[in-house]
C-alpha cells in the first residue's frame, strides 16, 4: 500500500484520481483549497479510512510523508485561472517549488498535471512533445500558460539538479463527470446549455478544433505514466486524437440531448487557440497507452451527470 497525495484533489480531475487510487489498495491523501473544487466531489471519499482531506493552499509548504504526489492544484478553466492571474502563477511555480521539495525530502515520485496549452496557438499540427509552443507572454492566458511552463521548468531542474524521480504530464482538453456547471469549458457549457433550453452560444465561427478525452482514458494515462521506470520522465501529451469543430460538438450535443437549443455566435476571445490535437506516438510507445472511450460514450455519461445535479 502506498501513501499518495492529490494536490486538487477536490477538484474535477484530482476526485477522480482520488477515487481510482484508492479503488487500486492506496491511502489517499487529498490536499485542496476548495477554490474550484468542493467537498461535494469527494464526499462519498470521505467515511473510507484510507482516505484523509487537508484544506491547505499549495503555494504553502506542506510537510507530510508520502510514497508519491501527483499535482493538480491550478485553477484549469480561462474564467477562473484569470479571476486572479497573479494567484494562479503562484500556485503554479509555489504549488510546483512546494511539491518538487516535499517529493526531494521524502524521496518520493511527482507528476505534474502540466496542460496542451503550453503549445500556446500552434503552429505545428498535431503537436508532438518535442514542439516548444507559441504562447503570448503578456496575453490574458499567460498566467495559466507561462505559470505551467515555468512549473514544468522547476520539474526539470529539480529532476536534474537533485535527483527528483519526475513525471511531466501534458494533458489536453478533459471532460466529465464533475466538472463545474459555470467554468466557461465547452463541453459542460454546451451541455447545461442544451439542458436548459437555452442558446449554444459559439465563440468563433465554429470552425475551430479541439480533441475531447474522457476522464476515464486521463485517469489510467497519468497512472500507467507514474509508474513508469524512474529513467522516463517525460514530458507526455495525455489526450485524445479525435478531432472535432467545435461546430460539431454543439450538432453532437443538441441532438444527444433532444434540445430544441438554438446557436449563437460570439467574438472569439483573444489568444483562443485555433486547434489542439495530440500527437500520442509518445504515450503509446512508453506507457503503453492510448484512450478508449469515443466522444458518444464520453458525452453520454457526461450529459447522464449534468441531468442529475
Ligand atoms: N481539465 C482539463 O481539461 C485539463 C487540461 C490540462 C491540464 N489540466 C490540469 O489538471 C489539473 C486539474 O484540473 P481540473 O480540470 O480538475 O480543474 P479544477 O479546477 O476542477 O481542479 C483544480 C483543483 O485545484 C484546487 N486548487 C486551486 N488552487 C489551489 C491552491 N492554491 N492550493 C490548493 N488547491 C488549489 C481547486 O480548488 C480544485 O479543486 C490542473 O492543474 C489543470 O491545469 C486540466
Amino acid at each position: 500500500m502506498k501513501r499518495i497525495l492529490v494536490t486538487g484533489g477536490a477538484g474535477f480531475i484530482g476526485s477522480h484520481l482520488c477515487e481510482k487510487l484508492l479503488d487500486l489498495g492506496n491511502e489517499v491523501i487529498c490536499l485542496d483549497n476548495y477554490f474550484t473544487g468542493s467537498k461535494q466531489n469527494i464526499i462519498h471519499l470521505l467515511d473510507n479510512h484510507c482516505f484523509e482531506m487537508i484544506r491547505h493552499d499549495i503555494t504553502m509548504p506542506v510537510y507530510i510523508e508520502v510514497d508519491e504526489i501527483y499535482n493538480l492544484a491550478c485553477p484549469a478553466s480561462p474564467v477562473h485561472y484569470q479571476y486572479n492571474g497573479i494567484k494562479t502563477i503562484k500556485t503554479s511555480v509555489m504549488g510546483a517549488i512546494n511539491t518538487l521539495g516535499l517529493a526531494k525530502r521524502t524521496k518520493s515520485k511527482v507528476l505534474l498535471a502540466s496542460t496542451s496549452e503550453i503549445y500556446g496557438d500552434p503552429q505545428v499540427h498535431p503537436q508532438p512533445e518535442s514542439y516548444w509552443g507559441n504562447v503570448n507572454t503578456l496575453g490574458p492566458r499567460a498566467c495559466y500558460d507561462e505559470g505551467k511552463r515555468c512549473a514544468e521548468t522547476l520539474f526539470m531542474n529539480y529532476h536534474v539538479q537533485n535527483k527528483v524521480r519526475i513525471k511531466i504530464a501534458r494533458i489536453f482538453n478533459t471532460y466529465g463527470p464533475r466538472m463545474n456547471t459555470n467554468d466557461g469549458r465547452v463541453v459542460s457549457n454546451f451541455i447545461v446549455q442544451a439542458l436548459k433550453g437555452e442558446a449554444i452560444t459559439i465563440f468563433g465561427d465554429g470552425t475551430h478544433t479541439r480533441s475531447f478525452q474522457y476522464i476515464d482514458d486521463l485517469i489510467n494515462g497519468i497512472i500507467r505514466l507514474m509508474a513508469t521506470p524512474d529513467t522516463f520522465t517525460g514530458p507526455v501529451n495525455i489526450g485524445n486524437p479525435n478531432e472535432v469543430s467545435v461546430g460539431e460538438l454543439a450538432k453532437i450535443i443538441i441532438s444527444m440531448t433532444g434540445s430544441k437549443s438554438e446557436i449563437v455566435y460570439l467574438p472569439l476571445p483573444e489568444d483562443d487557440p485555433k486547434q489542439r490535437q495530440p500527437d500520442i506516438a509518445l504515450a503509446r510507445r512508453e506507457l503503453d497507452w492510448e484512450p478508449i472511450v469515443d466522444l458518444e460514450t464520453g458525452l453520454k455519461k457526461t450529459i447522464e451527470y449534468f441531468r442529475s445535479v
